[in-house]
């Protein structure tokens, strides 16, 4: 594709003057942008470039390795990972509300990703870190500009909000494009399918696809399921058809069941799958009712404290996609 390999070469060049001889940050979170960005800057300014991969704890089955593994070996990027799960758990303890879920785990985000910063900063001081990648879109330059989005709705959180002199100069080099355009982009420089078709996912991960408080033995759980409902989607070729599928635990919630000879009293899991454009309005998926089927069956089957499994036929408004 002629446009995205223009593209491509375009924004390397244009980071590469930016940059210049200078170093640079990022924070990768596994998502799409992110790891585009990340690859492009790799691209124009190699090792000036350092990466920090926050493990809060509250990614689904894989993501990590994704980044650790995969990611590092397509790009050769310079990657700083911080073991941060047991430190979100413990800010976590206790919360139900989903907007102090959200500031928690925004503020321990930025604490954590701070703490790197410097450190990252202290090597090699000859040359300090000035600037900051960011995989900003367009959508996004629109949203924060125009001020009705869901933003408002729910806070949503990024790498904004360091102190005063861990001010860095911001590196965007995907502001100009759109989501679909940054995937094509991501296929132009390499990166695997599994990251470049990857379906977006809140900052805030699994915290907020519990409903109630967030405990480790919930967020296993949960991942299970999940799992399960990507692996099922994807085998039956429609995990690009969907914008997301959210996989909710509700973990505050039992009900009654019956599995062989005996009664269970188990947790519910909904299952959200939605078709959307831009997240800002979405409607529910008409998955086949095969493959709802195999997914409910297998949930059931291989997650022990899961013994229902039901459907959210809600479109956004007035539902909206995640369900905190
Ligand atoms: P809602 O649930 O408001 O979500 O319909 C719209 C889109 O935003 C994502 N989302 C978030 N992304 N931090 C993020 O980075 C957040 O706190 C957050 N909350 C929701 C959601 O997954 C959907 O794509």
């Amino acid at each position: 594709n002629w446009t995205m390999v223009n593209i491509a070469d375009e924004s390397i060049e244009a980071v590469r003057e930016q940059v210049g001889g200078k170093r640079a940050i990022c924070a990768l979170s596994g998502g799409v942008d992110s790891a585009v960005a990340a690859a492009l800057v790799q691209r124009a300014i190699g090792d000036q470039l350092t990466c920090v991969f926050v493990d809060h704890g509250l990614l689904r089955k894989g993501e990590a390795e994704q980044v650790e593994k995969d990611f590092v070996a397509v790009t050769g990027v310079n990657l700083h990972v911080v073991d941060a799960q047991d430190r979100f758990l413990a800010a976590l303890d206790g919360v139900t509300d989903p907007e102090d879920k959200r500031k928690i785990i925004g503020r321990e985000f930025i604490r954590v990703f701070e703490e790197a910063a410097r450190e990252i900063a202290g090597e090699q001081a000859a040359e300090p870190v000035e600037f900051l990648v960011q995989g900003t879109l367009y959508p996004d330059v629109v949203e924060s500009g125009g001020g009705t989005g869901a933003a408002n709705i729910k806070s949503h959180h990024n790498v904004g909000g360091l102190p005063e002199d861990l001010r860095f100069a911001l590196v965007e080099p995907l502001r100009t494009l759109f989501k679909d355009e940054v995937r094509a982009l991501g296929e132009q420089i390499g990166l695997p399918p599994e990251i470049v078709w990857r379906q977006p996912f809140p900052g805030p991960g699994l915290g907020i696809r519990i409903i109630g408080a967030v405990t480790r033995e919930r967020l296993d759980i949960l991942r299970e399921a999940d799992a399960i409902a990507r692996e099922e989607l994807t085998r039956a070729g429609l995990d690009r058809d969907i914008w997301q599928f959210p996989v909710v635990l509700l973990a505050d919630v039992r009900s009654v069941g019956v599995q062989g000879d005996g009664r269970t009293y188990g947790h519910p899991i909904v299952l959200r799958p939605v078709t959307s454009e831009d997240a800002m309005t979405a409607d529910w998926a008409r998955l086949p009712y095969e493959l709802l089927q195999r997914i409910s069956t297998r949930i059931t089957n291989e997650v022990r404290e899961v013994n229902r499994v039901a459907l959210d036929i809600t479109s956004k408004p007035p539902g909206t996609i995640e369900w905190e």
